[in-house]
């Protein structure tokens, strides 16, 4: 087994460069672990106590003997990746730990949930507030983006709050697909992400970079914006071929108040061509991310809460379900039985279409 140290944000220790390091220690004489964060398709993400000094820990398991060759490549470049990026609003890689069955991956432990669940609690929301979070976002995509590390999933869930108390801070989380690209060039093949938010390009099989991470933002920036996402149908290769086209629209009846600005940014973003999608740096001088805080403050987006509110709760649905398709596989995978990987694919929970403007006027009259 080995483990490598990283900095953690109490200034701890250090990784040392070049991967993965020996060590004696056993990760569950160091850590006590608790309830359950998240999961993944090879991964689940708990919390855990170090016992040293009893700060609480975010640890990613990755159960090593279903990884083929390929996932371990990328584990290895998310250890990586997130070795070389230490910006406050990127989540802090601490320890690595390589036992026999599993890799640890202990991860600076967010306390504020997910964005989007602060979002929908607000009971006030203008362009100010969305347009401060997609701000953030780029600055911190531009760190990833300025050191050649593509995120290439950059998605509602990997965007985690600080803390409770304040919901300006955002983290962004899971560096799982992410991987370096030589500067000036769209090198990356391997097709990866989530459905949804995936760049046409890496649907079209074709060397892809950085303009995938922001055709993703262009995704997040819509859904916050509208209240739903751009790109959706139930059956897979009708989404794919929507994104393939970048066949959306602004339906009025949500789009009525919002800002020409923010639209023609979202356009910028949600661009087929990479080479005239908007760059970080060029979305970073667009105007309405200049505008002044009062301008954007009069620009209500209250109406579209009840659809952002809609598609979250969608959104964890199908989040609980997974969790529950996981553990079973996890058991599985515990009592030695192979469980059936496609089973995750097929459920497919219920849609984030444009919501009835009708059910949003009874939802909102109810509330
Ligand atoms: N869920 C996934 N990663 C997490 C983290 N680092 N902290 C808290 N919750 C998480």
């Amino acid at each position: 087994m080995g483990c490598i140290n990283s900095k953690s944000s109490d200034g701890s220790a250090l990784v040392p460069a070049g991967g993965l390091k020996s060590s004696d220690q056993k990760f569950e004489k160091a850590y006590k672990l608790g309830e359950e964060l998240g999961t993944g398709a090879y991964s689940v993400v708990r919390a855990a106590i170090r016992l040293g000094d009893k700060k609480k820990v975010a640890v990613k398991i990755v159960t090593k003997s279903r990884l083929k060759k390929a996932d371990e490549e990328a584990l290895r470049h998310e250890v990586e990746v997130l070795q070389s990026l230490q910006h406050e609003n990127i989540v802090a890689l601490f320890d690595v730990f390589d036992e026999p069955q599993e890799m640890l991956l202990v991860l600076e432990y967010i306390d504020g949930g997910e964005l989007f669940d602060r979002i929908v609690a607000k009971t006030y929301y203008n362009e100010k507030e969305a347009r401060d979070l997609v701000s953030l976002l780029l600055r911190t995509v531009e760190h990833c983006h300025d050191k050649n590390i593509v995120h290439r999933d950059l998605k509602p869930e990997n965007l985690l709050l600080v803390s409770k108390a304040q919901d300006s801070d955002i983290k962004l989380a899971d560096f799982g697909f992410a991987a370096r690209v030589k500067p000036g060039e769209e090198s990356l093949t391997t097709a990866c992400g989530t459905p949804g938010y995936v760049a046409p390009e890496i649907l079209n099989k074709a060397p892809h970079g950085k303009p995938a991470d922001m055709w993703s933002i262009g995704v997040i920036m819509y859904i916050l914006m509208g209240g739903y996402p751009p790109f959706h149908d139930e059956n897979k290769k009708k989404l794919y071929a929507l994104i393939k086209n970048a066949d959306y629209e602004f339906h009025a009846d949500y789009w009525g108040n919002v800002s020409d600005e923010a639209k023609d940014l979202i356009s910028k973003l949600l661009t087929l061509d990479t080479k005239k999608r908007f760059t970080v740096k060029q979305a970073l001088q667009h105007s309405w991310i200049t505008r002044a805080d009062s301008e954007l403050e009069s620009r209500d987006l209250n109406s579209n809460l009840v659809a952002l509110k809609r598609f979250n709760a969608r959104k964890k649905l199908r989040a609980g379900i997974k969790t529950v398709v996981a553990i079973n596989r996890w058991k599985n995978l515990i009592g030695g039985i192979k469980s059936d990987r496609e089973s995750v694919e097929m459920i497919r929970p219920s849609e984030c279409v444009a919501p009835d403007p009708a059910d949003l006027a009874a939802e909102a009259n109810r509330q």
